[in-house]
């Protein structure tokens, strides 16, 4: 196969940033992908409905004229979230669905909810609207393992909450364990999740390959070739459940290389590909068309991108770095083997 043609792919989750971040980073999404999910942990984050309105129009404002790009907004719940503006945020066609950050579990997470569970109110509300929940499912209790944090919010938050909540419709965002994958197979069709480039490709010892490598540090943390594998397999699986969300979250390099690095992986500017690679790899790139631009738009009741990218068998590694010196942005999976490169036309 020299080369292959798919429907065009929407990212449904991603870290934009914003001013000059947002700047530099938003083409390389803009220039492959149809339309994105944004996350909404800008500091201070995208609490209501307002702010995603001036944050989408910052991003519409750097898009060049002939751009077909569509940003897709999310709203941060918070403490000040209030049902009657989750019930705005249906109304708005421009958000898409609301974010739950456990407090402290990640980048700008320190205004998150403490506890879903105390939530009870805003949760009817969530499951009336018809929003996704959309759900960074780590535990933060001090006494759990890095590496459990995920099986752990699993069986003590989600699971109860899915089975309290008949109408909840949640996406499991970037899952990293093999139980997450069972649990989301398993689950009715209300339920899906979104798997990285990263974590289908890498397992925990990339983190610590001859060094402490902190490009591969994000959150949640990678896990265990098992917890890899099984990922790879329900991706590649075509069970509608499980789509491309490519959590590329830039942070310059004098944040991540640092006594307290930042966790989060550029991956933007190869995402298509290192996600092509996945798939080779696991001989099925007849599927890859499936995860990547068909399951996320019928679970977003979107329809599918009209147009196609082709991706090109040429063996050769990927960019290594947008810019210079300590603002540089070191790229995901720089220097390694990637067999599809996105071809022209390419929007960037
Ligand atoms: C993300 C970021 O930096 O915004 N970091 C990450 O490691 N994935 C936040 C997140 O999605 O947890
Ligand atoms: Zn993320």
């Amino acid at each position: 196969m020299d080369s292959i043609e798919i429907t065009r792919p929407d990212d449904w989750h991603v870290h934009l940033r914003d001013g000059d971040l947002l700047a530099r980073v938003l083409p390389y999404t803009a220039g492959r992908f149809g339309r994105a999910v944004v996350m909404p942990n800008l500091d201070p984050p995208v609490i209501r409905v307002e702010d995603a309105l001036r944050y989408r129009a910052r991003i519409l404002s750097l898009l060049p004229e002939d751009s077909a790009f569509e940003p897709l907004m999310t709203l941060y719940l918070s403490d000040e979230t209030t049902a009657a503006e989750i019930e705005a945020a249906a109304r708005s066609s421009r958000i898409v669905a609301l974010k739950f950050y456990p407090q402290g579990a990640t980048t700008h997470s320190a205004r998150g909810l403490r506890d879903l569970a105390d939530h009870h109110r805003l949760l009817e509300a969530i499951e009336r609207s018809g929003l996704p929940l959309l759900v960074h499912g780590e535990t933060t209790a001090p006494d759990c393992d890095v590496f459990d944090r995920e099986r752990r919010f699993l069986e003590e938050t989600l699971a109860p909450l899915v089975g309290d909540f008949q109408g909840l419709r949640v996406v499991f965002e970037h899952i990293t364990t093999a139980e997450a994958a069972a649990f989301v197979s398993e689950a009715a069709s209300r339920v899906a999740a979104t798997i990285t480039p990263q974590h289908l490709l890498l397992n925990r010892n990339a983190l610590f390959e001859g060094g402490f490598r902190p490009h591969h540090y994000c959150v949640p943390v990678l896990k265990r070739e098992r917890d890899r594998r099984a990922l790879v397999s329900v991706a590649t699986s075509g069970d509608p459940s499980f789509f491309l969300g490519t959590d590329s979250a830039p942070h310059p390099r004098g944040a991540k290389q640092s006594a307290c690095g930042c966790a989060g992986i550029f991956n933007a500017p190869i995402a298509i590909e290192a996600y092509a690679e996945a798939f080779r790899r696991a001989g099925a790139m007849d599927r890859l068309e499936a995860f990547a631009s068909h399951h996320g738009p019928a679970f977003y009741g979107l329809p599918r991108n009209a147009d196609r990218i082709r991706l090109e068998r040429r063996d050769g590694p990927g960019p290594t770095r947008d810019g210079d010196g300590a603002e540089s942005l070191e790229i995901f999976w720089a220097g390694e083997k990637l067999t599809y490169h996105v071809a022209d036309p390419c929007r960037k």
